[in-house]
């Protein structure tokens, strides 16, 4: 079978900025307390007139361009989100015709903050099958339009904003790609964080509007302590079946949604600071985003080059759990 790369990787983030100092002016919030509490300082948000698939599109042509892919070339495309333009059609759709990928086929992929960690192993696997040689996974999430800018303990969090990577198979003698994959999934976490309505449960209606039951809704103590013990354990475990310590891990890139659980379970593992990747605080929790934002952004300073051992890492709504080992590829 053959192994798997990511060969390119694109992102886009949207102009507007809300700062701490916007928020003070719409809750009762201060700029100290969600720096100290969370690490952020800013996040980006789309305007009213762009939805996922905008940005979506963006980050993937991004990532075409970067190493000559034509859109005709993909064989599958998967949108990592849980803000979709529509419940159906799919965004995949929406962007397979938006990029002209008419080879293509795909889907959306739903696991909440660990989205986008699980669709690069779905897509590394349709890879390694033999089967596609050309897979595009994007995790793209439009999280304002369903936050309650009225709700200070949530509100705080999230920022708008979309990643791209290309997976393709590794040539005869390379020696990078995929190694590990763990993921778990948790369903009794899902009352501490979701989004009650809309779906067949409470599907919209002029209750579930009044009591505000379409926005994100969170108990973020049981969502912190869950998030750091479970990036920690399942870090260990992935590290551990591989053969491989905290030490010879070149960068991990966690999933930003409190800098604090990045502190916590990056000190368990023995991986001190300057081999995380932090940018919570200028995007925030951009939910499906993170993962390739913070990727780019490792790039960019120099921290992630060819034949490193990287580890991506995620906790999120479900509760989900994915955690991945990949040796960069360029
Ligand atoms: O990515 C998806 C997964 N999500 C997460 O991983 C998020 C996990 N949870 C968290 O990041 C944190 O729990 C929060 C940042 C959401 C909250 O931080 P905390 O340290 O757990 O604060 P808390 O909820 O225990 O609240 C402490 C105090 C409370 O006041 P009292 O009851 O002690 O008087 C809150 O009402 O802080 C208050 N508070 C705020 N104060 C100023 C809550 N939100 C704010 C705010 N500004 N925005």
């Amino acid at each position: 079978m053959p192994k798997v790369k990511i060969t390119a990787l694109g992102c886009y983030t949207p102009p507007r900025l809300l700062t701490n100092s916007d928020l003070e002016k719409m809750v009762a919030t201060n700029d100290q307390w969600i720096l100290e509490r969370t690490g952020i300082h800013e996040r980006h948000i789309a305007d009213p007139e762009m939805a996922t698939s905008d940005m979506a599109v963006e980050a993937a042509r991004c990532a075409l361009a970067q190493n000559g892919v034509d859109a005709s070339e993909l064989n599958a495309i998967l949108v990592c989100t849980v803000t979709p333009d529509h419940m159906f059609p799919s965004t995949a759709c929406l962007v397979q015709d938006r990029l002209g990928a008419r080879g293509a086929w795909g889907f959306d992929l739903i696991a909440a903050c660990s989205s986008f960690v699980y669709g690069l192993t779905v897509g590394a696997h349709l890879v390694a099958a033999g089967t596609h040689r050309k897979v595009l996974v994007i995790g793209a999430d439009t999280m304002s339009r369903i936050i309650d800018y009225t709700d200070r303990a949530t509100c705080i969090l999230f920022g708008d904003g979309a990643g791209a990577m290309i997976l393709e198979p590794v040539a005869d003698g390379e020696d990078c790609g995929f190694i590990d994959f763990l993921g778990e999934i948790d369903g009794s976490g899902a009352p501490f964080l979701n989004m009650p309505a809309g779906g067949s449960r409470l599907p919209p209606s002029h209750e579930t509007v009044d009591k505000r039951l379409h926005y994100v809704k969170q108990d973020g103590g049981q969502v912190f302590k869950y998030a750091v013990r479970k990036m920690y354990e399942s870090c260990r475990d992935l590290l551990q079946r591989n053969g491989f310590t905290g030490d010879d891990v070149a960068i991990m890139i966690p999933h930003q949604a409190n800098i604090r659980i990045i502190n916590a379970a990056s000190d368990r593992l023995g991986i001190p600071p300057e081999k995380v990747l932090v940018n919570i605080d200028r995007y925030g929790n951009t939910t499906s985003g993170t993962i390739p934002l913070a990727t780019r952004d490792a790039i960019l300073q120099g921290r992630l080059k060819k034949g490193d051992l990287v580890l991506f890492a995620a906790v999120g709504a479900g509760y989900t759990v994915g955690t991945s080992l990949w040796r960069w590829a360029y």
